[in-house]
This record gives C-alpha cells, sequence and structure tokens, in this order.
C-alpha cells in the first residue's frame, strides 16, 4: 500500500518503516498514528519480515513528538477518544516481531514515547532525547510516564519529565534509555546489521522471548516465572525447535521457518 506520511522498505528479513514528515520534523499527526498503525498490520500480517526497524526521514529529527497544531482542536474527550483507540503506541507495544527504534536527530515527547514502546533503541551520536510536555502546560500522554520510569528509574524520569530538558545520546546510552549509540554515518549500518542477526533467530521463541520479557515489568516475579515457563513449553510444540535442536546436534546453522 501507499501512504502519505510513511514509507516502508524491506531489506531481505528486515522491513524499514520511516515516518515522512521531514518538514514537519516528523511529527505524529493523527495521519501519521492512522497510517503507521495500518502498515504495522500488513508487516506483522507477512511471513517474510522478521524484525521491523523505525526510524524517522532526514538526518535533523527521529520524531519530534505529536503534531502541536493538531492540539489547538481537541477538547478533552476527542484527545482521550484518540489515544485510547488504535495509536502506534499501543500498536508497537503489542506487536508480535521485534521492533528497533533507529533514532537519527530529535527524540522529543512522542518521539521518545514511541521509541520506548519498542525493543530496543538505537542512535546516532547527534540525538536528542526529551519529554518537553511539560512546557506545553500537559503531561505525556504516550505512555512516557510509565515506560521511562521502568526503563531509567524513578530520579531519572522524573527529572525529564519535570524540566523537559533534552539530553544528549551519550547521557540517554549511560541512563540505558538507548542500547548502542553509532556515528551518524554508521546508524543505519549498524542497526540493520543489528536487525538482520535477530531475524535469523526463530520467529515463534522471538515472540515468546518478548511476551516473557515484557511481562517482568508488568507482573510480580511469581507470577512472571510461572508466565516464562508455560512460553518456554509453547516453544516445545514448535517445528523450529526440533530444528534448532537437530542443528546444533548435526552442528550446522539453524534454518528457522517460524513454524
Ligand atoms: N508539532 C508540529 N510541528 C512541529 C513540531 C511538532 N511537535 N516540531 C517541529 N514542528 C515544525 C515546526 O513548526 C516547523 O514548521 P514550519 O517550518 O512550518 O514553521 C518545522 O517543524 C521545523 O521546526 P523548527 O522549530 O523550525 O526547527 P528548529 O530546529 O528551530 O527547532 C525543535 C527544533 C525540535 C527544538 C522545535 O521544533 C521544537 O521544540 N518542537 C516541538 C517539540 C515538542 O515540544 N514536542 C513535544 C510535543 S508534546
Amino acid at each position: 500500500m501507499n501512504y502519505e506520511t510513511i514509507l516502508v522498505e524491506k531489506r531481505d528479513k528486515v522491513a524499514v518503516l520511516t515516518i515522512n514528515r521531514p518538514d514537519k520534523l516528523n511529527s505524529l499527526s493523527s495521519k501519521v498514528h492512522e497510517e503507521g498503525v495500518a502498515a504495522l498490520e500488513e508487516l506483522r500480517k507477512d511471513d517474510s519480515v522478521r524484525v521491523v526497524v523505525i526510524t524517522g526521514a532526514g538526518e535533523k529529527s527521529f520524531i519530534a513528538g505529536a503534531d502541536i497544531s493538531e492540539f489547538a482542536g481537541q477538547t478533552p474527550v476527542t484527545q482521550r477518544n484518540l489515544f485510547h483507540e488504535k495509536t502506534l503506541f499501543n500498536t508497537i507495544d503489542s506487536f508480535p516481531k521485534p521492533v528497533i527504534a533507529m533514532v537519527n536527530g530529535f527524540c522529543l515527547g512522542g518521539g521518545n514515547e514511541l521509541a520506548l514502546a519498542c525493543d530496543i533503541r538505537t542512535a546516532s551520536e547527534n540525538a536528542r532525547f526529551a519529554q518537553p510536555e511539560i512546557n506545553l502546560g500537559i503531561i505525556c500522554g504516550g505512555g512516557g510516564t510509565q515506560r521511562l520510569t521502568r526503563l531509567i528509574g524513578e530520579g531519572r524520569a522524573m527529572e525529564m519529565i519535570l524540566t523537559g530538558d533534552m539530553i544528549d545520546a551519550s547521557k540517554a546510552l549511560q541512563y540505558g534509555l538507548v542500547n548502542h549509540v553509532f556515528t551518524q554515518e554508521e546508524l543505519e549500518t549498524k542497526t540493520l546489521e543489528l536487525a538482520a542477526k535477530i531475524a535469523e533467530k526463530a520467529p515463534i521463541a522471538l515472540q515468546m522471548s518478548k511476551e516473557a520479557v515484557k511481562f517482568a515489568s508488568r507482573s510480580n516475579l511469581d507470577e512472571g516465572l510461572r508466565r516464562e515457563v508455560d512460553l518456554f513449553a509453547i516453544c516445545f510444540s514448535t517445528e523450529d525447535k526440533t530444528e534448532g535442536v537437530s542443528a546444533f546436534l548435526e552442528k550446522r546453522k539453524p534454518n528457522f521457518q517460524g513454524k
């Protein structure tokens, strides 16, 4: 499908989804949410796609937050309904395949919330991160207060959210907000290498791994350990488990089919 605000490109088993509104620093309009959700739905159904990388067009900005111009016309009810509907944040959060945010430049507000909904974040040295909602007299609405706090801890999240200040890529790395920082030139190659490595793994085991890891911050330890064993046991029903074990015993590389 063709989209106005989204580009989708397939590189072998990896799909790159680019938010394409560089003149508005790739801010998240309702059209971006609508088209992004539709694009992810296509990628979810496409068995040839094993990993998705999300980025922003151009080198200046990953995503500079929600499209602030759309806030002006919203009432509490319309804004609430919009965020209760299918947003990119919710869709990424429940996406069954691994999703990597490749952050090139400004990663602000809803942009940071979108990156937080992804499984792994890589960034270029020029990336800048903030939750600047406070400067507009509002708070995060796309999961920022919850996911940022769980990822980097309450004190650090609190300072970012209360000040709205930007942090640079090296501080984001130190905080654990991003997994890797690369030079601007290397960002795409290194991120796609990481994506390609994950794309070779068994798809059902990847899905179960995601579910189990995400459950860790949403449950207590006993429930989490029980859920892990259940998901581990489900893997024993797959052809990929037979292939993985056989390949190990036969000293060859496994060829996982996602079955
Ligand atoms: N929503 C809507 N439009 C946005 C936007 C946003 N979140 N962020 C940037 N834009 C638009 C600007 O209005 C401008 O459009 P114009 O050329 O039609 O005037 C264009 O993108 C370029 O941005 P500009 O502000 O000129 O770039 P800059 O380099 O001077 O500043 C930022 C960059 C990121 C510091 C600045 O754009 C900014 O603060 N953006 C808002 C960030 C924010 O608060 N996000 C959270 C929203 S909850």
